[in-house]
């Protein structure tokens, strides 16, 4: 027998009626914005649970008019049947919408509509991630950043070899300290790249992000107050726990500082200006200073391995720390303006508060 009974109305329907019971059901629950227009009406027929979430129930938008001029007139094209069946995306509200609006017999536009915000978010990690494994580009210049100092170190001491029984002391100590000096700089790259991997299986927890700044700074005002550098930092009120490693996050706000650091040498009042601020579920940790900035050549070049414009810089800096923010599930942007200063962003997951 094709006859079921629905939920406890004690009411007997047939099987046409429960499939519609179904799909009826199954409309309202999907996790994808389903409306239903009809053009001849002028109205909205049908709407689901998500479709309203999307748009916070703004009266706007779910009324016919709204919806139309927001999804189907925006791209400036005078019929809205130009957009029949092909995807687009669209801002609103700061997040990122993906829609598709089919026409059903002339007279109705289904319109399926997703926030696709997160993903994008996720697609920009996984294309840093990828251009992060550029294995043998990074191989070739360590080659080259190691060999150039062992050449140097190896010139070096042969020369010292060949001319032992003739040099005074002080031109033997001359030689010696030029090989330290190599030795040195071998021993900071060895360093550099050690923090590269130093930090495989992030340990992610719940941290007060006030409680871990006001720390930060403790530790590194010294040596910045001994540089004449001022540090000051600015959190909103609503910022309160972000989800991160606290060896990651340490690592990467020192590496921010230190090229902070480096661009305000010879500034006048030099400052350094540690920002946080909340949006959509994430966490924004910006260091600024009023240094050097840079040119649009240095930007375009910032995560490449090596790229430096100092005398001893390793230029792996920013590429580690990009590496570390990724690993945080976080994205960086830099804004620099020659001359004037630079701004690095992190943003980075909210964590959860306690109530
Ligand atoms: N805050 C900043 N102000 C000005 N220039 C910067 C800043 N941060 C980075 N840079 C530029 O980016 C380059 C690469 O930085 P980084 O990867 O940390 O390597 P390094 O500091 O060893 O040079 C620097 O050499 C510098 O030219
Ligand atoms: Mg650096």
């Amino acid at each position: 027998m094709d006859n079921f009974s629905a939920g406890n109305s004690g009411q007997v329907i047939n099987k046409t009626n429960f499939d519609n019971y179904l799909y009826a059901d199954i409309l309202e629950t999907i996790d994808l914005g389903i409306v239903i227009l009809s053009i001849k009406r002028q109205e909205v027929l049908f709407k689901n649970k998500s479709y309203s979430e999307i748009f916070h129930n703004d009266k706007d938008v779910l009324e016919y008019k709204g919806l139309l001029d927001l999804l189907l007139s925006h791209h400036g094209k005078n019929q809205p049947s130009e957009v029949f069946g092909k995807h687009f995306t669209l801002k609103y509200k700061n997040r990122l919408l993906g829609y598709t609006a089919y026409m059903v017999s002339d007279n109705y536009i289904w319109i399926i509509i997703r926030d696709i915000t997160e993903r994008s978010r996720l697609e920009t990690i996984a294309e840093t991630v990828n251009s992060m494994e550029n294995i043998s580009y990074i191989f070739s210049g360590i080659r080259h950043e190691l060999g150039n100092p062992i050449n140097s170190i190896k010139m070096t001491l042969s020369v010292l070899k060949k001319n032992l029984g003739e040099y005074s002391p002080t031109a033997v100590e001359k030689f010696v300290d030029r090989a330290m000096t190599e030795i040195t700089r071998v021993e900071f790259l060895l360093q550099a790249l050690k923090s590269f991997s130093i930090f495989e299986n992030p340990d992610i927890q719940n941290i007060k992000l006030v409680d871990f700044i006001i720390r930060f700074i403790s530790l590194v005002g010294n040596d910045l107050h001994q540089s004449g550098i001022t540090i000051n930092k600015v959190i909103d009120h609503d910022v309160e726990r972000v989800n991160a490693d606290s060896r990651l996050l340490h690592q990467i706000m020192l590496n921010l500082i230190t090229n902070a650091t480096d661009a305000l040498e010879n500034k006048d009042n030099p400052e350094i200006i540690i920002r946080a601020k909340t949006k959509d579920g994430l966490v924004a940790i910006t260091v600024e200073d009023n240094g050097c900035g840079m040119s649009e050549e240095v930007q375009a070049n910032l995560f490449k391995p090596f790229y430096t414009t100092k005398a001893r810089g390793t230029g792996l800096g920013l590429m580690i720390t990009l590496k570390m923010v990724t690993l945080l599930k976080g994205s960086m942007e830099i804004k620099s303006v020659k001359d004037t200063g630079t701004k690095v962003t992190v943003v980075i997951p909210e964590g959860k508060t306690d109530d």
